[in-house]
């Protein structure tokens, strides 16, 4: 049975660009061996991440990521089953505010910070589907 589980965490001290690499690159080498795919947000010290896949793969790897010292305040703010992936050609992609979609950020936001916390899980997934819209039009659209 597929599923996608949508998380948040903060991070729990300074991390530099080398430290989200590493945790991107361990990411992608474990999901892809996993068979698991998703997206990775960091804004504002807090990280929102999707997982999908098999639900007892999404499960355990969750559970991993639990005890992992770089990150705390875990909170699942949507688990559902899926049909189809969101994010099939990623093994784990890597979303940042930028000035392309600072907009987005606050379109889905209650107020000027962007909090997942307080998000609702349709918020949330409308927040992701433009996002990631957004992405694959400024790599197919580079300049
Ligand atoms: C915010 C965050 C997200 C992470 N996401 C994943 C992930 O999707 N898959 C994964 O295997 N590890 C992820 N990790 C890293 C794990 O916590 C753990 O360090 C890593 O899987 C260990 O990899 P290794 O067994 O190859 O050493 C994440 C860590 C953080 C802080």
């Amino acid at each position: 049975m597929l599923v996608q589980l949508t998380y948040a965490s903060r991070i729990s001290k300074a991390l530099g660009s080398e430290d989200i690499k590493n945790i991107l690159k361990h990411s992608q080498t474990n999901n892809q061996a996993d068979g698991v795919t998703g997206a990775l947000c960091l804004s504002s010290g807090i990280f929102l991440q999707i997982l999908e896949g098999d639900r007892n793969t999404v499960n355990r790897i969750y559970h991993k990521i639990l005890q992992d010292s770089r990150h705390k305040d875990p909170a699942i703010l949507d688990y559902r089953e899926i049909t189809a992936r969101q994010f099939s050609e990623w093994s784990m992609g890597l979303i940042t505010r930028t000035d392309d979609n600072k907009q987005l950020f606050l379109k889905y936001s209650s107020d000027a910070n962007f909090d997942p916390y307080s998000m609702g899980a349709k918020t949330l997934r409308g927040f992701f589907d433009e996002v990631v819209d957004n992405v694959r039009w400024l790599r197919k659209n580079p300049d």
